[in-house]
């Protein structure tokens, strides 16, 4: 499968320029959007957006969505450097008796590659605790999956000054429970604050860069390798101020809702980070 990149595919590619070997990637959250005929074009304009984009490589992509669309829009990207992955995977592994569930085994046989972890829409919606989430990284990471990692605070959070505090709560609780069993490479952190997301209203350049400066000495202290992770901003991202946000050292990429629904925003936003 020709989108089935290795580390290493990575690392030769020129995706980490200017970031340490860090890779930069921009990906797409799909959500509950759209119905299938509409994801099939998406899909569909995607792959054809990338064949004409000849004047400058670009970073690592890759697209979340509706899980039941999996494998039409697998088929579609298959011959693409888009990866794939899904917006949740169960805690429950391999085949059985879990009605209603999509294990981490039936994600990759439908062909993803990834997963979202924590994303806020489900720590919200559907109560998801921080001891769910290290038992669906473990499954995911356990079974071959990458992980999204999410984290981010509220506005009341960021308004009571307790952004960091926050956001290392919910780093550490993950780092704390995946131990050593996980690969830098295999895991992205995306800094969403849940105020930024789906609001138009980004965080500014600066709080993000500083909240993404601490996020890395997080992962730093945990253990040293971790420096390589990257680190990517949601909430809000559009072409308009990916430039921005991408000229910040510590920002590696992007985690995108709304604008990634139109594949000519979302390739503009991968050549933001692309420079
Ligand atoms: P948004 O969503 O780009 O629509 O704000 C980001 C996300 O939830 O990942």
């Amino acid at each position: 499968m020709s989108n089935n990149h290795t580390g290493s595919d990575r690392a030769n590619s020129n995706s980490t320029d200017g970031h340490h070997g860090r890779t930069r990637w921009v990906m797409g959250n799909w959500k509950m959007n759209p119905l299938r005929k509409e994801a099939i074009q998406l899909a569909d304009a995607l792959a054809t957006g990338l064949s004409k984009q000849t004047a400058q490589p670009l970073c690592q992509l890759a697209v979340f969505p509706v899980a039941l669309h999996t494998l039409e829009i697998e088929t579609i990207l298959h011959e693409s450097p888009i990866e794939l992955g899904c917006q949740d995977v169960s805690v429950h592994r391999g085949l059985g008796a879990s009605t209603g569930e999509l294990s981490a085994e039936l994600l990759k046989d439908a062909g993803a590659q990834w997963v979202l972890v924590g994303h806020s829409e489900r720590r919200s919606q559907q109560g998801e605790s921080e001891a769910l989430l290290s038992a669906k990284l473990k499954a995911a990471l356990e079974s071959g999956l990458n992980a999204v990692l999410c984290v981010g605070e509220t506005l009341s959070e960021r308004e009571a000054g307790r952004a960091e505090a926050v956001v290392a709560e919910q780093l550490t609780a993950q780092l704390v429970a995946l131990a050593d069993r996980f690969d830098a490479q295999r895991v992205v952190v995306a800094y969403e604050p849940v105020w930024a997301i789906g609001t138009g209203k980004s965080a500014s350049p600066e709080d993000a860069q500083a909240m993404h400066a601490f996020i890395r000495q997080l992962l730093e202290k945990h253990r040293a390798d971790l420096k390589t992770v990257s680190v990517l901003y949601g909430g809000s991202v559009k072409p308009d101020n990916a430039g921005l946000l991408a000229s910040c050292p510590d920002i590696d990429g992007a985690l995108v809702g709304g604008a990634s629904l139109k594949a000519a925003d979302f390739l503009a936003i991968a050549r933001a980070f692309s420079g």
